[in-house]
């Protein structure tokens, strides 16, 4: 057994689950990139036979990631793992992702097998994915809620078939910790060739506790792998949050005695990029990431602070990417002094003409906001990412007039395809008013479920960040946009979740 806890991502797949969550396919790439950045020891980058834009994600990022281990879930047939297997030929390490409900309701209810059925196909799915790829993870979905005897059988069958990792899933978030824990252990102990695998954890947040519970399956359990996502994106309340774990286990390293290949320092990149690219705004209270989570209000924590910062602090920001000075740039800021503060902030660009279009969009924003601060960079460098990619519809220009007493008018210019076109319209406010007038030329008849606005750094002079989520034909996608003026952001935003709209195709759900 290995001192060194493995940290395996799953934001591409099991966070892509989450309603609105889903990616393209360069956005994927892009945050592949920075999970390499953060040097997590596993990517699984999709589930390869789910559609064919999952597939070509997880082939670009098998064929572009060369540090870290890139899987591909797959059910557990021949032809999802060939599926899989041929998606990540390119891969310097290439792991197959196998897995098949154990729970008595879900074998009954969903999948409408017996156990003894179940078993069989388990360890023909381990044996098929071997003679693929070397490095095989199996999980036994809903695993928590299993018996565990019938568990110990199937987990030793397929240990035997070749697994060499064993994930124990509780897909349903219903885990303590302390039962969890033990549950892990109980099944090391019972399975006589436990010791030829690796086990994993990966638990979901339905009752809050996913981190708490990954963490009792390492400590009680012995697990040695931890299945996380950035921010906890994933499926209803989410999955074990990448940022927290790893934090306890650096931060408690007296307790857990681990070691970890995780470069902290990119943390906050990678949690704004994942924000932005989802929609899913970070809550300004969550551990690590949140943008109060070293802030210090209370005058009596801002004295101790001042006098000695362990007081009240028991990381560092630095250590996660924030930066310790908050105000850093402004509009006489020149190209070096930008160019630095990114890297000081994790952030790698591709090219020096990636860098100098940031750049001049970062003085466009100088010119207009005269405090730049880390939130606006990173958000101005999201955006600058996905602008790079040929959008279907981009934001020009927009003009709106309201008073009181009269219906608010907009106007708005955007492209189509590279042709600039306008709409206009008058609707309740001067948001709904510019949304409108999108919808009037583009007449996409998608559904809002979702409006939000958020302060990138605090206050009115701060940038707004939007997101907007929109429905059409069954699929649900998040569109963000940030901007000083509101209306520009919700209009950028609009556009954004329009592109997506555009671009999304069906899939196969993991847990469907
Ligand atoms: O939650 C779950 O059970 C899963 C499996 C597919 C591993 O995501
Ligand atoms: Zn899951």
């Amino acid at each position: 057994m290995t001192d060194k806890l493995i940290i395996f991502d799953t934001t591409l797949r099991d966070g892509e689950q989450s309603p609105g969550a889903s990616m393209t396919r360069d956005e994927k790439l892009r945050i592949a990139r920075q999970l390499e950045r953060l040097k997590v020891d596993v990517i699984e980058a999709g589930f390869a036979a789910s559609s064919n834009g999952d597939f070509e994600a997880v082939q670009l990022i098998a064929n572009t990631i060369r540090d870290a281990t890139i899987c591909s879930l797959s059910r557990a047939n021949d032809k999802d793992i060939s599926r899989a297997a041929e998606a990540l030929k390119g891969a310097n390490r290439a792991r197959i992702h196998t897995f098949i409900a154990t729970s008595a309701l879900h074998m009954e209810k969903k999948l409408r097998m017996t156990p003894e059925q179940v078993f069989e196909q388990a360890k023909q799915a381990v044996r098929f994915a071997r003679n693929l790829v070397e490095d095989i993870e199996f999980s036994p979905e809903d695993g928590y809620r299993s018996d565990p005897d019938f568990l110990c059988r199937v987990i030793e069958a397929v240990i035997k078939e070749g697994a060499t990792t064993i994930n124990v899933p509780d897909t349903v978030g219903y885990a303590i910790p302390e039962l969890y824990g033990n549950f892990i252990k109980d099944l090391r102990e019972r399975v006589p060739n436990s010791d030829k695998a690796i086990w994993s954890v990966h638990c979901h947040n339905d009752l809050g506790m996913a981190v708490a519970n990954s963490l009792a399956g390492v400590k009680i359990g012995g697990a040695r792998q931890v299945e996380c996502t950035i921010n906890g994106l994933g499926e209803r309340a989410g999955n074990c949050s990448l940022e927290e774990v790893v934090m306890a286990v650096k931060t408690r390293r007296d307790y857990f005695g681990l070691e970890l290949g995780i470069d902290t320092r990119h943390i906050l990149a990678a949690s704004r990029m994942v924000s932005q690219t989802t929609g899913f705004v970070v809550q300004p209270n969550k551990a690590v990431v949140g943008a109060n989570a070293f802030a210090h209000a209370s005058g009596i924590h801002q004295d101790g602070v001042l006098k000695a910062r362990d007081t009240y602090e028991i990381m560092r920001a630095e250590d996660v990417g924030w930066s310790a000075n908050k105000i850093v740039l402004g509009k006489l800021s020149g190209r070096n002094a930008f160019k630095q503060r990114l890297q000081e902030l994790g952030v790698q660009m591709e090219s020096e003409a990636d860098i100098n279009a940031a750049f001049t969009r970062f003085k466009e924003l100088a010119d207009r906001k005269s405090e730049i601060f880390d939130e606006d960079i990173l958000a101005l460098v999201s955006e600058e990412n996905v602008s790079q990619h040929k959008e279907q519809f981009v934001f020009v220009s927009l003009s709106q007039h309201s008073e009181t007493g009269e219906r608010p008018q907009a106007s708005i210019v955007f492209t189509v395809d590279g042709k600039e076109v306008k709409g206009t319209s008058e609707g309740n406010g001067p948001v709904d008013a510019s949304l409108k007038a999108i919808e009037s030329h583009v007449k996409s008849g998608a559904e809002m479920v979702l409006y939000s606005v958020n302060a990138i750094s605090g206050s009115t002079e701060s940038q707004g960040e939007v997101t907007v989520r929109l429905q059409n034909s069954g699929r649900v996608v998040n569109g963000v946009g940030a901007d000083p003026d509101i209306v520009v952001a919700s209009a950028k935003a609009y556009l954004s979740a329009l592109n997506k709209l555009q671009s999304k195709a069906d899939r196969v759900a993991a847990q469907g």
